[in-house]
């Protein structure tokens, strides 16, 4: 029976892990995929992750199931972190959060929700975005469109292209935002920008959409979520993907959040039931462990300061690296200006290497890179500096 079968492309960055941890070359660097390394290269437990694991082994009486959509408890830790802690949405009850198995799981139960709720709507989504953006919404049997995003010739946002794209969308279209630390580019619209952007989707009766999973990387925890909140205070409705596995480094427990803001409190029940029976038929209810201790943190204030202070830390050592990165491509001799990658956010930059020259960077240099030219910053450190620089150098 499996003889007709062909075989799937490799996917563009999970296979490149792949294709990473097979090469036997001990001087390769990868910058693929969107982990975080510190100084030593380890994407270590966070300290407060290790604590809170503590506490949940000595307090734990089950493995009993959660509910469908985990526990109350996440669920409000979560809109906390995206709405503020004192946010009126949430006082009025229009939130709902359901814990999802990852960012991609909460952004696969929004694309099922939107097909089956509010039927055949387009998704529009940056150009260029995350390689699994159009898988995730057209396996719901969605279609996808995109709007300009970035100009190559910049190096910059195209708010412009942005702004005329949007308004082909139609009434009921949803339109699908990097909430901060755009992958790939790392490049987010400025406060006014996303004024703007709320303005045209209430005039236009679009439905937006926030995937957030890089809350903490580009400014600060709470710095990071305005362009939410200021979509948030002028919609009646949103819907947002959250991710924990960058910012708590809980990578494998895939713990995340779909919250879907709705008009009023009985319009929010009444779109969430439709949320717990998509979650049903697709995974039934979710793994425990990370969104216990992500609720554990946030909602113990001696843990929720160090926690921030952690992610204070990978923040600031990414940022040191791309001003180290800009430094040592000059001092190997590249005339190139990549001074826009000082001004990025999160842990990607667009680099502007063609395929030929990522191609050329892996096969020679044992260095990984997306298809894309998207390099992980945060894979870089001030030991594999040098000859990252120098193989990006040869390349050019
Ligand atoms: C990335 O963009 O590298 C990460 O979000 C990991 C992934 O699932 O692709």
């Amino acid at each position: 029976m499996f003889e007709k079968i062909t075989a799937a492309p490799a996917d563009p960055i999970l296979g490149l892990t792949d294709e990473f941890k097979a090469d036997p070359r001990t001087h390769k660097i990868n910058l693929g995929v969107g982990i975080y390394k510190n100084e030593a290269g380890n994407t270590p437990v966070l300290a407060t992750v290790k604590k809170a694991e503590a506490i949940l082994l000595a307090q734990e009486t089950t493995k009993s199931y959660l509910g469908i959509p985990g526990t109350p408890e996440y669920g409000l830790a979560v809109q906390q972190l995206l709405f503020g802690a004192d946010s009126t949405l949430i006082a009025e009850k229009r939130v709902q959060t359901a814990q999802a198995p990852g960012g991609t799981g909460a952004l696969r139960v929004a694309a099922e929700f939107i097909k089956r709720q509010l039927g055949d709507v387009t998704v529009w989504i940056s150009n260029p975005t995350w390689a699994n953006h159009h898988g995730v919404f057209g396996a719901a049997g969605l279609e996808t469109k995109t709007y300009g995003y970035y100009n190559a010739h910049t190096k910059n946002i195209d708010f412009d292209a942005m702004v005329v794209d949007l308004n082909q969308a139609n009434a009921g279209d949803v339109v699908l935002f990097h909430g901060c630390c755009h992958n790939p580019t790392g490049i987010d619209p400025t406060n006014q920008q996303w004024q703007t952007l709320a303005k045209l989707c209430l005039e236009k009766q679009l439905l937006p959409m926030f995937d957030f999973a890089y809350q903490g990387f580009a400014q600060g925890v709470e710095e990071d979520a305005q362009g939410l909140r200021i979509f948030a205070d002028q919609m009646l409705e949103l819907l947002v993907a959250s991710s924990f596995s960058k910012n708590f480094g809980l990578y494998n427990e895939r713990v995340g959040a779909f919250t879907l803001v709705a008009k009023n409190a009985e319009q929010a029940v009444t779109s969430f039931s439709q949320v717990k029976s998509i979650a049903r038929v697709i995974y039934s209810n979710p793994p425990a462990h990370g969104a216990a201790i992500v609720t554990q943190i946030l909602n113990d204030a001696v843990l929720r300061t160090e926690w921030e202070q952690e992610v204070t830390e990978m923040r600031d050592r990414i940022q040191e690296m791309r001003v180290l990165f800009v430094a040592t491509l000059k001092q190997c001799g590249v005339d190139t200006d990549f001074s826009f990658i000082e001004r990025q956010n999160g842990m990607f930059s667009f680099s502007g290497l063609n395929k030929d020259q990522v191609k050329r960077l892996k096969e020679e240099f044992a260095i990984y890179i997306v298809g894309s030219g998207r390099i992980s910053v945060a894979g870089m450190t001030k030991s594999n500096m040098l000859p990252l620089c120098q193989g990006i150098a040869a390349v050019l």
